[in-house]
This record gives structure tokens, C-alpha cells and sequence, in this order.
């Protein structure tokens, strides 16, 4: 049997999960949830989150991936014979291509603005014309769709070339320059006048503002930013090496993951501020207000430039990661080859994304639920299946996984502390069982708190 892919280094290990992590999420959505909900009170519970939920579930992902040494769908068949555990694989499979089906596009709207801002088009435009000119776009029937099957090339060609030479490289080389960009746009941001009153909105804790709905919303980010509950890391788990440690991994990538989400912040709300315009959050924050405030800087073409470069990583090392969970299944499970099985699932991955992109223009009236295509792969995925998946993983690390091959895991070549391991495991155990239970409830409003 050929010896299965595996990621060559430590460093290579630490980018590839960073770059899964990092995205979207921690550029449009934390920095805003943080200021609106108190602040730096919202900073501590969100890091408790991480600390409490986050890390102990991604050891759990690792964990199954290391051990069986094969993809998402199969990895409970080899751990859990004759049981139904694998569905777990499966629930990561089908939410990671939904997620896929609405994040494609999302990306392909920021390579738009990297083209619009090499152009030098996105500055010279009033106020009006900007916000029109993102809704225009994203009504247009062909653009969008030029823009994901770019990236979809893109991906494939990072993909197909497989997990060393292929994800492992791509992060290596991209990875480093998404924190070069972040740290001179904090440099930047740090120098203006309204520095202070930005970092304000950021850090000032407002412990008023904390309640049970808040701690749920911050819980839900922490999932969400980590890529916990697709199989994302069970795949990903499953290229590390023995000698990966995986709570110092889970601890890394996930400080890492914040710090940018942090960084984010200290990036936009002291420009916002400086040049009196109010954050937004969503799409709504970079492809209007940043270009808004872009336009009255010294040297925009630069500043506009970096930041959609920045957001263009950020989000491509994550569709990466989420082709990678159905990638890996197809082609290890049907013997295809890599190129094969990436071409498969790129073109299930483009009928879903010219569903969701079209939901903007002529399939704006079809709704399932009451939600066009974009929303529904949105809500179904992160809302129903992440939460499910998140579950059952809990339950199965905690309750039925053999203890010590667990614990074996967790120390393959370092002993992981008896005490660190005891509270890894009551957390899955315990704490995230319930803390997903109540997300669940709560985002599908069955319960409302
Ligand atoms: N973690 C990414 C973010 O913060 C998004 C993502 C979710 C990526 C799920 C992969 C899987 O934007």
C-alpha cells in the first residue's frame, strides 16, 4: 500500500490549520460582534470559549483523524466498527460542501475588489456609488460567477497537486504574508488620530452588555473560527505526523486564530474612526465602509490593494480546507486520483455556488423555507449540521471512544499532564454536550434565552 500523505513539518502542520481557521469569519464578523457586545468583556468570554470548548474539541478531531489514518467518511468505520458513529464524517462532508456552496462566492466577490482596486476604480467613486456599485455586482448575472470559477481553478491547482506539495506549500508561502499585510495595516491604523477611539470601541469592557445570549453568540463564533465540526480536522488530524502533539497544536492554532480576529479589530476601528465613518458588520463592512474609508487615505490604491489581498487569502486557505474533507473521502474511498476526485466535487461545489450567486439576480424569488439558496446553505450548514456534527463528536470522544486510546493519542511521543488530559476530557464530556445543545436551541429558536 502506498504510504498515506502526510504534512512534512511542524510549521507546515501550524499553517495549514491556521489558514482553515482564519477567514472571513475573523475579519468581518468578530471584530464588530466584540465592539457591540462589551467590548473586552466580550474579549474575555469569547477566549474562554476557545479555551474551554474550542481546544478541547479540536483534540478531539485530531485525535480520530491521527488514529485511523484515513479520510472523514471512513475514519468512525475504522474506529467504530458496525456502529452508525461514521455519520459524523458524512454531516462534515455535506455541511463542509454547503458551506463551500455560499463561501466560494463570498470569495469571489473580494477578487472582484482586488480587481477593482487594481484598476484604481474603487477610489475615485462617491459614497452612493460605492454602495451601488457592490449591489450592482452582486446582482450581475455573469461577473460573480467569472470570479468563483476562478477560484476554483485556483483551488484545484493548489489541491490536485496533493497535501505536502500542494496545501502544506500554499500555506507556508501564504500564511506568513496574511500576517505581514495585518501587522502594517496595524501599524498604519495605530498612527491615526482616532486610534484611541477605536481601540476604545474594541477593548472597553462593558460587562452590562453580557448576557446569556451574547455567551451563546460568542460560543457559536468560536466554533464557526476554528472550523470545528466538519471534519476539517479529523482530515487535516489525519496528515499529522506522531510527533505532533495535539493539545499544543489545538493551543497554538487557536491563539493564533484570535490574534488575527483581535488584530482585525485593532486594524479597522482606528481607521473607521479616524475618518468618522460607523463599523458595519458582514459584507456590508468590506465591500462598502472599508472602500468608503479606503478613498480618503494617503496613497487608497495601496491600502484598498493590501486589504482585499489580505481577505483573499485569508478566505482562500479556507476553502481549501473545506474542499480537502469531501477531496479526501472521494478519492480514497472510490481509488480515484486526487486530480479526479478534486475535479468531482469542484463541479458539485459550482452548481451550488451559481445557485447561491443567482440567488442575488434571477433566482431571487425561489425560496426553500423561506430563504433563497445562499441563506439556506448558510443556515443549514453552520446553524443545523456544525452544531449535530459538534455533538456527536463530543459524545462519541467523550462517552465512547475507549479512554486510553484517547489519551494514547493525546500522547504519542510527549505525555500530555494527567491533569491537562482530565480536563480535556470533562470538557468533551461534559461542557461541550451541553454548550452545543443550548447553541442549537437557541439559533434555531426553539429555545430563546
Ligand atoms: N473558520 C473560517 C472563518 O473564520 C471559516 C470556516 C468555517 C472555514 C468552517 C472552514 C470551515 O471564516
Amino acid at each position: 500500500m502506498s504510504k498515506r500523505a502526510q504534512f512534512a513539518t511542524k510549521i507546515g502542520v501550524i499553517a495549514a490549520t491556521v489558514g482553515s481557521a482564519v477567514g472571513l469569519g475573523n475579519i468581518w464578523r468578530f471584530p464588530y460582534m466584540a465592539g457591540e457586545n462589551g467590548g473586552g468583556a466580550f474579549l474575555v468570554i469569547y477566549i474562554c470559549c476557545v479555551l474551554v470548548l474550542g481546544i478541547p474539541l479540536m483534540c478531539a478531531e485530531f485525535a480520530i483523524g491521527r488514529k485511523a489514518q484515513t479520510n472523514a467518511g471512513r475514519a468512525l468505520k475504522v474506529l467504530a466498527p458496525n456502529s452508525a458513529w461514521h455519520i459524523i464524517g458524512y454531516i462534515g462532508i455535506l455541511a463542509s460542501t454547503l458551506i463551500l456552496g455560499y463561501y466560494m462566492v463570498i470569495s469571489g466577490w473580494v477578487v472582484e475588489y482586488i480587481y477593482q482596486a487594481l484598476k484604481g476604480e474603487l477610489f475615485t467613486m462617491s459614497a452612493d456609488v460605492i454602495t451601488n456599485n457592490f449591489n450592482t455586482f452582486k446582482t450581475d448575472v455573469w461577473r460573480p460567477l467569472v470570479w468563483v470559477f476562478s477560484l476554483l481553478v485556483i483551488n484545484y491547482l493548489i489541491i490536485s497537486r496533493g497535501v505536502t506539495k500542494g496545501i502544506e506549500k500554499a500555506s507556508n508561502i501564504m500564511m506568513p504574508l496574511l500576517f505581514l499585510i495585518l501587522l502594517v495595516f496595524c501599524g498604519y491604523a495605530l498612527t491615526l488620530p482616532g486610534a484611541s477611539e477605536g481601540l476604545n470601541y474594541l477593548f472597553n469592557p462593558d460587562f452590562s452588555k453580557i448576557d446569556g445570549g451574547v455567551v451563546l453568540a460568542a460560543m457559536g463564533q468560536a466554533f464557526f473560527s476554528l472550523s470545528i465540526g466538519l471534519g476539517i480536522l479529523i482530515t487535516y488530524g489525519s496528515y499529522f505526523k506522531r510527533e505532533v502533539n495535539l493539545p499544543r497544536t489545538g493551543l497554538t492554532v487557536s491563539l493564533l486564530d484570535v490574534l488575527v480576529a483581535i488584530l482585525a479589530g485593532v486594524m479597522i476601528f482606528p481607521i473607521t474612526a479616524s475618518f468618522g465613518i460607523s463599523p458595519t458588520q458582514g459584507p456590508d463592512l468590506i465591500f462598502v465602509t472599508l472602500p468608503n474609508v479606503f478613498k480618503q487615505m494617503f496613497m487608497p490604491g495601496l491600502w484598498a490593494i493590501l486589504f482585499f489581498v489580505f481577505a483573499g487569502v485569508a478566505a482562500l486557505t479556507s476553502t481549501i480546507s473545506l474542499f480537502e474533507v469531501a477531496i479526501a473521502y472521494i478519492s480514497e474511498e472510490f481509488k480515484l486520483g486526487r486530480k479526479k476526485a478534486s475535479l468531482i466535487i469542484m463541479a458539485i461545489v459550482a452548481m451550488l455556488s451559481i445557485l447561491s450567486s443567482l440567488s442575488f439576480s434571477v433566482l431571487s424569488e425561489v425560496k426553500l423555507f423561506s430563504m433563497n439558496f445562499f441563506d439556506l446553505f448558510d443556515y443549514f450548514s453552520a446553524n443545523i449540521l456544525l452544531p449535530v456534527g459538534g455533538f456527536l463528536l463530543a459524545i462519541y470522544v467523550g462517552w465512547v471512544m475507549k479512554k486510553k486510546d484517547f489519551r494514547a493519542e493525546l500522547s504519542r511521543t510527549e505525555e500530555t499532564s494527567s491533569l491537562l488530559y482530565k480536563l480535556i476530557l470533562f470538557s468533551i464530556q461534559f461542557i461541550a454536550p451541553v454548550a452545543i445543545l443550548f447553541i442549537f436551541l437557541s439559533i434555531t429558536g426553539i429555545f430563546k434565552i
